[in-house]
């Protein structure tokens, strides 16, 4: 393929359920030429307590359908199947540029020294693979990392239990905990809790920064491109494409919840039966 045409190919974008969408909706705004095909794996949702072989078998066939269908690049849009299977779509697939959703939210923590008390939430698996932890402590030196897993949070919001009673009165159980209460910053390590940043900002208050990484991701998805001129600078117009792999009508209504839009989503089988 021509480096022109290869820069026309949308970009695959996938989580585990919808939650990717907020990271797509920020790749939208920040690079509206841009078209890409998103896939959640809603039959598998939660990926947060399935093991990390089970996550790896997932995430390998997702990304090989989204380069099937002609994928410049591969977005991990969910911390956990970055967390659990990085390494191997990225090698696996090593001849288009893979991002995870991990790598840009540390460099960017890291740029700011004055934070020393890092707190970070996701799911069982992220935060069981010590991943935000080990990388945090090389980036900065008097780091003190706090990692909590909070389960209850990616399905609750899925099901759209956010900005209401029930959703603050879980994120403040979860967050009244000496460690994480007392923290300069707080990373949302699942890109579900974008939907709760109001929750979590009335728990701290303006003093802690709520580190967000949906925007954080499209700006690396922009400099990747950038690098490997594969930016789309042609006239064709941007195509957006959804699936998932389980679908419910309820979704359509959530999707427009995560996508702050109306969008179409069609159902992809990539499993059996
Ligand atoms: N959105 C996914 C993440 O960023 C988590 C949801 C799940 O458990 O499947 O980790």
């Amino acid at each position: 393929m021509s480096k022109a045409n290869m820069a026309a190919a949308p970009i695959g974008i996938f989580d585990s359920g919808i939650g990717g969408l907020t990271v797509a909706r920020a790749i939208k705004k920040l690079l509206p030429h841009e078209s890409f095909i998103y896939f959640g794996d809603t039959e598998h949702m939660p990926y947060g307590d399935k093991s990390a072989e089970a996550i790896k078998h997932f995430c390998l066939k997702i990304s090989e359908m989204l380069i099937a269908k002609g994928c410049k690049m591969l977005v991990i849009a969910c911390n956990t199947a970055s967390a659990a299977a990085f390494k191997e779509v990225s090698k696996e697939f090593s001849d288009i540029p893979v991002v995870n959703v991990i790598d840009p939210v540390v460099t960017y923590v890291a740029k700011n020294k004055s934070q020393h008390k890092i707190g970070v939430i996701g799911t069982k698996r992220t935060i069981g693979s010590n991943v935000y932890q080990k990388k945090l402590k090389q980036k900065i030196k008097n780091a003190q990392v706090t990692a909590v897993a909070t389960p209850l949070l990616a399905p609750m919001i899925e099901e759209g239990f956010f900005n209401n009673k029930i959703s603050q009165a879980v994120i403040n159980s979860y967050l009244d905990k000496p460690r994480i209460k007392d923290v300069d910053s707080i990373i949302l390590g699942c890109t579900h809790y974008p939907l709760i940043k109001e929750e979590i900002r009335n728990y701290y208050g303006t003093r802690v920064e709520i580190v967000d990484s949906s925007q954080i991701v499209a700006k690396n998805v922009y400099d990747i491109l950038a690098k490997h001129g594969l930016l789309n600078l042609g006239k064709k117009k941007s195509e957006y494409h959804f699936y998932v792999s389980d679908f419910t009508p309820s979704f359509q209504q959530t999707t427009k919840l995560f996508f702050k839009e109306k969008i179409k989503l069609e159902q992809l089988k990539l499993w059996g039966e």
